[in-house]
Order: C-alpha cells, then structure tokens, then sequence
C-alpha cells in the first residue's frame, strides 16, 4: 500500500463514528438522495450481482438492497471502522461486507453485474490501477455507477472553495471533532480532475457510454459508464 493510501485509511478510520452525520450537514441532506440515484443505475440494468466499493457506512449498499430485495451485494472498504459500523446498522442487511482495497480486489474476472463506489477516486492513489480493477470484475455490458465529488468552476468558484475551505472544516472540528481529516476531504476535493480529465481515464481503462451529472452546483457529479458488451 502506498503512502496516500495509509494515510487515507488511518483518516477513515478516525471519522467513522460521526461520518455519516457531518456528511448529512456538508451536503444538506442530498447524500442519501444521491446514493439512491447511483444506486438507481446499478438496478435499472439486467443482473442481481453487485459491488459497492468504498461503501463507508455502507449507504449506497443498502440503497442497492431496498431497490432490489433479492440481489446479491459485496459492500469493500479498507476501513475496518467503516465496515464495522456498516456490519451494526440495521442488522447489515444481509450484505456480505468485506475488507478490500480497491487497488487490488479480491474478487475474479467478470464477476458483477454492476460496480458502485461513493467517494472514492479522489483518495486512491493510482486511479487507473482502480479503473482498471473495476473494469476487471464487472461482466461485459456492466456498469460502474459512482458518486464523486469535483473542483467548483465557472463565476461562483472562488465563492464555492471559500465556503468549503471554512465550512467544512468548521464542521469537521465541533460535529466530527477532528479538523484536520475534514481540510484532507476539502483539498483532495479542490485538487481533483476536472470532469473531462476523469471521463478521459474512465475511457482509457476500456469504459464507453460515459456519462457524468452535476449535482449542488457542480460540487459533486454522478457518473456512469459501460463496459463494452463484447469486452473480453
Ligand atoms: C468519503 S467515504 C464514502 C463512503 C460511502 N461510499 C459514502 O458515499 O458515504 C470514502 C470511503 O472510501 C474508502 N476508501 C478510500 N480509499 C480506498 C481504497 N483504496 N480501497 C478501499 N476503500 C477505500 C474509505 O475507507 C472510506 O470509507
């Protein structure tokens, strides 16, 4: 494991507990309506076999099971924190929650009818290694479904980065009492890839039918993309 990458582990470890609450607060509410809407994609397409990566708490995972009661579902996180507390909610939800890093799954060839992940690209430290997994495991015709946060453009940028460089934080300190961890999720945020730099990746690791959505002024997008139907 790279160094970014025990460091990313260690920062989730530590903000488990009160994740699922500051990111309430940071997206107003929006972050379950998005995990049921990336979740929404993943059950609209033929197949019951799903991975959600990076499942955190697990909430795009049990967005997967509300929508489809009978699938089989794999919530992977490299946060035994993460996945403990996912494991403590409402039973688990008969999901099979499994640690896993996503650089390296553990999972064979062709597997799922569909890849989830929240939040995940911007930690990794080699994004086409992760792409390429994802690409790996999915049967051809899957789909990766995925929220993502991105850097703010256009006129109100400098307003947007301001108010998350002082907002989150803020939050960070007294909801999620650790400041530091909170400044790592806003500067991975502000230097992540523009929109046409990620598509470009996703269409390097053999994806096709790419498509992304902004959601709260851009701030965050939902992305979608297949691989091909005769992919080998
Ligand atoms: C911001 S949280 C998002 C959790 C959930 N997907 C959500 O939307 O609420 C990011 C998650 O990605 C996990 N993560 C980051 N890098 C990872 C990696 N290389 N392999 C597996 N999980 C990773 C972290 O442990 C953390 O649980």
């Amino acid at each position: 494991m790279q160094n970014k990458d025990s460091t990313v582990q260690a920062t989730f470890n530590s903000v488990a507990r009160r994740y699922d609450l500051v990111n309430k607060l940071m997206t107003l509410g929006s972050h379950q309506n998005w995990c049921r809407e990336v979740a929404a994609y993943a059950t609209s397409r033929p197949g019951s076999h799903y991975l959600d990566l990076a499942t955190g708490t697990g909430v795009i995972a049990r967005c997967l099971r509300e929508q489809n009661p009978a699938a089989t579902i794999v919530g992977a996180d490299f946060s035994q924190e993460m996945l403990t507390l996912a494991r403590d909610i409402n039973g688990g939800a008969d999901i099979d929650w499994q640690f896993a890093d996503a650089h390296e799954l553990p999972f064979g060839d062709a597997e799922f009818d569909a890849v989830t992940h929240g939040y995940l690209l911007r930690n990794v430290s080699d994004l086409d290694a992760v792409l390429a997994e994802q690409f790996r495991v999915l049967k051809p015709g899957g789909m990766v479904a995925a929220l993502e946060s991105s850097p703010p453009r256009g006129a109100l940028a400098p307003f947007l980065r301001l108010g998350m460089k002082s907002v989150i934080p803020t939050l960070g300190q007294f909801i999620g009492k650790d400041r530091e961890a909170y400044k790592y999720l806003v500067n991975s945020t502000l230097g992540f890839l523009t929109p046409e730099a990620l598509r470009a990746r996703f269409i390097q690791a053999g994806f096709e039918d790419v498509h992304v959505k902004p959601k709260y002024m851009g701030t965050n997008m939902i992305w979608t993309a297949r691989k091909p139907a005769n992919a080998g």
